[in-house]
């Protein structure tokens, strides 16, 4: 049976009738309009649908919507502040680390976890994190670069 929940996206509580086996990437984009978190493989193996839910990355496509109620949820359209892009995607557009863009979200996503709780970042630890995001045009390179990028301006990283 389905029921009104509320989910605290980006900062704003949204109330959502939803059924107790949709899962948060559906309420995301097709009941709340987030269509920034993408639906990739669908089977928790891409990486295109991490959010964060209380700072910490979760694929939202295995996630139920039900298990996110009164926790934080982070999507891809609450990274830029006031019309500016957050560092990290700033450095994904300096650096040209992306192509297509479908990763991208998803990328960015996990790369501001791993910047959060990583103070001495290497490139190793980088790519070990972001191994469950997967990428089919960049070939990875610019990706670290430029978050590698972000990690060395780290205080000015919000
Ligand atoms: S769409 Fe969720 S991991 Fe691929
Ligand atoms: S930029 Fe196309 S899948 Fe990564």
């Amino acid at each position: 049976m389905k029921s009104v929940i509320e989910l605290k996206i980006n900062g704003d509580t949204h109330e959502v009738l939803v059924a107790p086996n949709e899962t948060l990437l559906e309420v995301l984009r097709d009941r709340i309009g987030l269509m920034g978190t993408k639906r990739g493989c669908d089977l928790g193996s891409c990486g295109a649908c991490t959010v964060l839910i209380n700072g910490e990355t979760a694929l939202s496509c295995i996630m139920l919507a039900m298990d996110a109620v009164g926790k934080e949820i982070q999507t891809i359209e609450g990274m830029e502040e006031a019309g500016h892009l957050h560092p990290i995607q700033a450095a994904f557009v300096e650096k040209g680390g992306l192509q297509c863009g479908f990763c991208t979200p998803g990328m960015i996503m996990t790369a501001k976890a791993v910047l959060d709780e990583e103070e001495h970042l290497t490139e190793d630890i980088l790519k070990k994190k972001m191994a469950g995001n997967l990428c089919r045009c960049t070939g990875y390179k610019k990706i670290v670069e430029a978050v590698m990028s972000v990690s060395d301006k780290s205080g000015e990283v919000s």
